[in-house]
């Protein structure tokens, strides 16, 4: 009988993708997944350290599991990704039932690593190295990714599909841990990414969004002097058959190049679409947070996007109650919020990391409640904005790519009849509409009828429906496939 996996994914979309890159190496060697973790043969966490909450919910998950482990000593448990990495060998210091801690740069080593625990009965540690403890070279070396081996089963759909671009990050933000977990800033090979684009095209994938902790400064050096930009991938990737809309995320205000900004303008598969966290409107505290820009700077930045890529969307993150973060520079926050136009914005309470350079200077003095209270602050302030946003869309007509049942929505019998979809536009907004379960993979016109400061809700334009001919038959075959998603807890960062 087929061994069982469950796996569970905190975080961002690095972990969501490492996740379906896990998956597919164990089910070449044989395994099946299960929703119950109970029911597995081998239980895995795919962790976040971005916020202490986040490595909270895996610690207590983690203890629910001790009894079953006592029972069931043959079922392996394993700690995967950011807090394996960064609490090493403390993770089993607070779990000892735990048998692999395994990290960002070391999932490749996964199917080997219980392969091990089933021979030996002992706990394995697969971590890369420190990002001072060896040289450069050493360091990237040790958090090596294997890309390639994914598996479409384990995408929340197949038709949509992340590619990671980058690993690593070496901005060092005084307040962020991701420099360390995830090790150093490294550029994939172009032709790597190209052909991993080409793959995800064959299997029927119709949007790819490329993935880098600052997507923006994707550089890859040929050794003739020669090198791949950002706005080089695109072109490339723009060219894939196939391939309908491309996405790019997360990118860093200071290297919003005007190539960049010129490639999502002027390729049409290109959503205008930028995720450009600012994370404080108060220059004191960016300066604090070592972000290497001002909110002046910030905003010539955004302005220049506007005046680049006519109708672009675009997003932020901030984080509130930063150490030192006063009354004024909280009111700074809300000022940028409420002019910046943002589509929509991620907002975040400090969370003090041990091992960034914010813990080891700065007091964490903000207190939790004027911390949430800034959090809802800023949040009703920002939602106001994109309500207007929305308002405004009702009338106009957007093409989506149908992601899915909505989950929100009434649910209706899809034997019946028309069922409550969702779909994204190109510009990231979410639209909710009623149709057939076969709209599912497909990009359909809609018409904004009503919304909301989260969601727009639109009609099918009868005439302009993609896939649909005259007749009424489907063009496409695709009845959606069914397919077994793991647990996701999103959007944690
Ligand atoms: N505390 C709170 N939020 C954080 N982020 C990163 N580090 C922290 C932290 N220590 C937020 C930033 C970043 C997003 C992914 O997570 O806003 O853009
Ligand atoms: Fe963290 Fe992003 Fe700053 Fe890198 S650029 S250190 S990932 S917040």
């Amino acid at each position: 009988m087929a061994k069982k996996l469950y796996i569970e994914t905190v975080g961002c979309q690095m972990n969501v993708l490492d996740s379906e890159l896990v998956v597919g190496s164990l089910r070449r060697q044989g395994y099946e997944l299960t929703q119950e973790p109970t029911e597995a043969d081998v239980i895995l966490f795919n962790t976040c350290s971005v916020r202490q909450h986040a490595e909270d919910k895996i610690y207590s998950a983690l203890g629910r599991l001790r009894y079953h482990k006592q029972r069931h000593p043959s079922k392996i448990l394993g700690v995967l990704g950011c807090m394996a990495q960064k609490d090493q060998a403390l993770v089993r210091r607070r779990a000892p039932h735990v048998d692999i801690v395994c990290g960002t740069g070391q999932l490749a080593r996964l199917p080997e690593l219980i392969a091990e625990v089933e021979r030996t009965g002992k706990p394995q540690l697969a971590l890369s190295l420190d990002r001072k403890a060896a040289s450069r070279t050493e360091v990237e070396q040790s958090f090596e990714s294997y890309d390639p081996l994914r598996d479409p089963s384990m995408r929340p759909s197949r038709f949509q599909a992340y590619v990671r671009i980058m690993i690593g990050c070496d901005k060092f933000c005084t307040y962020c841990i991701v420099p360390q977990v995830r090790g150093p800033e490294q550029s994939r090979r172009p032709d790597h990414i190209i052909w991993e684009v080409q793959q995800l095209a064959a299997e029927g994938c119709r949007e790819v969004t490329l993935l880098g902790q600052t997507v923006n400064s994707y550089n890859y050096r040929l050794g003739d002097g020669r090198h791949t930009r950002l706005s080089d991938l695109l072109i490339r990737i723009h060219d894939t058959p196939g391939i309908d809309r491309i996405k790019f995320i997360t990118s860093f205000p200071r290297d919003m190049s005007e190539d960049l900004l010129d490639a999502v303008r002027e390729l049409p598969k290109v959503s205008p679409y930028l995720h450009v966290p600012v994370q404080s409107g108060c220059n004191e505290v960016l300066k604090r947070m070592k972000r290497l820009y001002t909110v002046e700077y910030y905003q010539e930045m955004l302005a220049r996007c506007r005046e680049r890529i006519p109708g672009v969307a675009i997003s932020s993150d901030f984080i509130v109650g930063f150490c030192g973060e006063t009354e004024a520079s909280f009111a700074r926050s809300c000022d940028l919020v409420a002019t910046a136009g943002f589509k929509n914005s991620f907002i975040f309470k400090y969370s003090p990391r041990p091992g960034t350079k914010g813990h080891e200077l700065f007091t964490d003095d903000v207190p939790e409640e004027v911390k949430k209270r800034r959090n809802n602050d800023l949040l009703a302030i920002q939602n106001g904005v994109s309500l207007a946003d929305h308002l405004a869309r009702i009338g106009t007509k957007v093409e989506v790519l149908v992601e899915g049942r909505s989950k929100t929505a009434f649910k209706h019998d899809s034997s019946t009849g028309p069922i409550q979809l969702t779909g994204r536009t190109p510009t990231d907004h979410i639209v909710v509409f009623e149709g057939n379960e076969r709209l599912i993979g497909q990009f359909v016109t809609l018409a904004i009828r009503e919304a909301t400061a989260f969601t727009l809700f639109g009609d099918v334009v009868i005439e302009e429906q993609v896939g649909v001919e005259q007749n009424g038959s489907q063009r496409f075959p695709a009845a959606p496939l069914e397919i077994s998603v793991p647990r996701v807890s999103l959007p944690l960062i």
